[in-house]
């Protein structure tokens, strides 16, 4: 286990489980379709690269990377786009995809933003939701799992850019989040 790592609350299994299930649903709703991921960066680009390859129909990915205005547990839900996609939305059939939905501000910008700019239709994917810190009203189509408030690293999920590559998602030892 890594050393910043106080506890193992998911386990890769469960994680590769819970990630061909989303994908066999996602292959069923957009039968007959194209889609279009588009990946969070960075947190999300480890569960796209899993989810992308349960999905059965043809794909195509892009990448946008976001920030929050304000400190990292107070967001002030201004969000600024760092890295835009490198193609247009306009017409196609989006699938959002994100590692985690906290107050859901990130979320509901981007889908705002990409139905602004066109696309036909938006969906959300997340693979973690803390239904206890939403701040926003936002509906996510697919969820992974649901956790509890606590603070956890692992699949992605980074506490200052330590941890996204644990092939689980643990919750971090208290003197390192101190
Ligand atoms: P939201 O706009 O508050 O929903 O922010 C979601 C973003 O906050 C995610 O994309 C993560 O980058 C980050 N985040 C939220 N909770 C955690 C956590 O427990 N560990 C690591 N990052 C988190
Ligand atoms: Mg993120």
């Amino acid at each position: 286990m890594s050393d910043i790592v106080k506890k193992i609350l998911i386990s890769e299994e469960e994680i590769s489980k819970r990630v061909r299930e989303l994908g066999d649903q996602i292959t069923k709703d957009y039968q007959g379709r194209e889609l279009l991921l588009i990946g969070i960066l960075k947190g999300a680009a480890f569960f796209l690269s899993d989810l992308s390859r349960t999905i059965k129909i043809p794909i195509t990915i892009d990448f946008m990377s976001v920030q929050s205005y304000g400190s990292k547990s107070e967001s002030t839900g201004e969000v600024r786009i760092i890295k835009d996609l490198d193609f247009s939305v306009q017409g196609k059939n989006v699938l959002i995809v994100e590692d985690i939905i906290d107050s859901g501000r990130t979320l509901a910008y981007l889908k705002r933003n990409l139905l602004n700019r066109g696309a036909e239709s938006v969906r959300i994917s997340a693979f973690l939701d803390k239904p206890d810190r939403r701040e926003v009203d936002v509906h996510v189509d697919y969820i992974g799992l649901k956790i509890p408030n606590e603070f956890i690293v692992g699949y992605g999920l980074d506490f200052n850019e330590m941890g996204r590559n644990l092939p689980y998602i643990a919750a971090l030892k208290d003197e390192i989040y101190r």
